[in-house]
């Protein structure tokens, strides 16, 4: 039985859907979290001469990849490579990506959770349920199970819609909406008192912490994850990519709108910090460092949205919104990461292949909820750290020591048929053979000293 491949419908809803797999909690918390604590203006620098020179070179290799397999990530690598033992490695290499798919689902749901939970808390300060509002913003198991639930449902449900009805569908109606919110809460942030302190630190580069190696290896991890690469999404999703596109020119603009989401996001939220600071907020931790990660998101900021009166609820509101959309439309290209295993492997209709891996992923995170301090942290730095990088080098191996080079370009001709005289394809194919690798694993070995 070979059904026909589902394919997304068109040139922008590919773009929607891309662009809303890569503009996630990676732009908009974990970047300016990245930009306050390395340095400011300097890790804005890195990251962008990071994201051109690694991340969108290894965008393509996944893309790529998908389209001329035309499956789930478990056997696209070896159908590159008419090799035994390169085949099997190649599923080996699937399967572990797979794993780390579903270990990062899971936290993001749990995330998700607390974003969604702080979106409602938001909304019910109009109506006024003080017991409901406080029971919100604590941070209990019982809080975190049911909103990481609500998430993983909501994830669940686009996705079992298929390719065109759920994922396309929602991408090309909440990427618009994001871009909107942003740029209107970018603009709302830097008419406050006390912003344009953080647009200099933004913008302005101190040079000396380019010296400091950390700085390298947290824009990689950034500029990787945000493209979402490393765990196969690309590759999926560009397995539903027609045969018509250029893939080296999607690729550039789903890159490039990714990098001005996450421009835009520090445009909000470094601003937004010394606005706080100008009200009175301490936005320093213990170590003199610029607040990051969950003490910004929910502490510090919400501080700034209680001083700025009744704006700032509306505010509140659009930023928890803006977060729980980019949360949703990135999740639900995890998520298919599996599923599209699952169907292809399981023989499973697609409703119940996505109840089921979904399910199983909901229990890693409720796991994880009730073990949080030892589980959290181990299956970040698993996924997010490690695994990633890894997993995309040996993406960029196989297409550029593995592949047969008359295959690599007749699948990157479709599309672009006169990509052979291109200055692209005159550096891409031994860029990615030798470069890549090369400086991944130079900047991978600095995670272990
Ligand atoms: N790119 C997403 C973000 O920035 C995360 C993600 C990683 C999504 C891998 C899909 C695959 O948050």
């Amino acid at each position: 039985m070979t059904a026909v491949r589902s394919q997304f419908n068109s040139r922008i809803g590919f773009i929607m859907a891309a662009a809303g797999s890569a503009v996630g909690l990676g732009n908009i918390w974990g970047f300016p979290t990245q930009v306050a604590s390395n340095g400011g203006a300097a890790f804005v620098l890195v990251y962008l001469i990071l994201t051109f020179l690694l991340a969108y070179p290894v965008l393509i290799v996944e893309m790529t990849i998908g389209r001329y397999a035309q499956s789930n990530v478990v056997s696209a690598l070896s159908k590159l490579s008419d090799n035994k033992i390169a085949a099997n490695f190649g599923y080996g290499i699937g399967l572990y990506a797979i794993i780390v798919a579903c270990l990062m689902l899971s936290f993001y749901a749990i995330i998700s959770g607390w974003l969604f939970a702080h979106l409602i808390g938001s909304l019910s300060s109009i109506i006024g349920f003080p017991d409901f509002e406080t029971w919100l913003y604590e941070n209990t198991v019982s809080r975190n199970l049911i909103f990481a639930a609500i998430f993983a449902t909501l994830t669940i449900y686009v996705v079992a819609k298929g390719i065109e009805k759920g994922i396309e569908k929602w991408s090309k109606t909440l990427m618009p909406i994001l871009l909107i919110i942003l740029v209107l809460l970018a603009g709302y942030t830097l008419t406050l008192p006390g912003a344009l302190a953080g647009v200099r630190v933004y913008l302005l580069p101190d040079f000396s912490s380019l010296a400091n190696p950390s700085i390298y290896i947290n824009a990689l991890g950034q500029s990787f994850f945000s493209l979402s690469l490393g765990i196969g999404g690309m590759i999926v999703y560009g397995s539903y990519l027609s045969k018509n596109e250029s893939i080296p020119k999607i690729g550039a603009t789903v890159a490039l709108f990714d990098v001005l989401i996450a421009f835009l996001a520090g445009l909000l939220i470094i601003p937004a910090l010394y606005a706080a600071l100008h009200y009175g907020a301490n936005i320093y931790d213990a170590n003199g460092l610029l607040t990051s990660g969950e003490s910004l998101i929910f502490e510090v900021l919400p501080i700034l949205f209680d001083i700025i009166g009744t704006s700032g609820i509306i505010v509140s509101i659009l930023f928890f919104f803006l977060l729980s959309i980019a949360a949703l439309t990135s999740a639900i290209s995890i998520l298919e990461v599996p599923v599209s295993l699952v169907i292809e492997t399981q023989n499973l209709t697609r409703r119940k292949a996505t109840l089921l891996t979904g399910g199983a992923v909901f229990c890693v995170s409720a796991i994880t909820i009730i073990n949080f301090d030892i589980l959290f942290p181990l299956i970040l730095d698993f996924t997010t750290k490690y695994s990633i990088t890894l997993i995309s080098a040996i993406f960029c191996i196989y297409v550029g020591w593995i592949w047969k080079r008359t295959n690599l370009l007749k699948e990157l001709q479709r599309g672009s048929s006169d990509i052979s005289n291109s200055l692209f394809w005159k550096i891409w194919p031994n860029y990615v053979k030798f470069v890549c690798p090369v400086l991944i694993a130079l900047i991978f070995t600095q995670f272990f000293v």
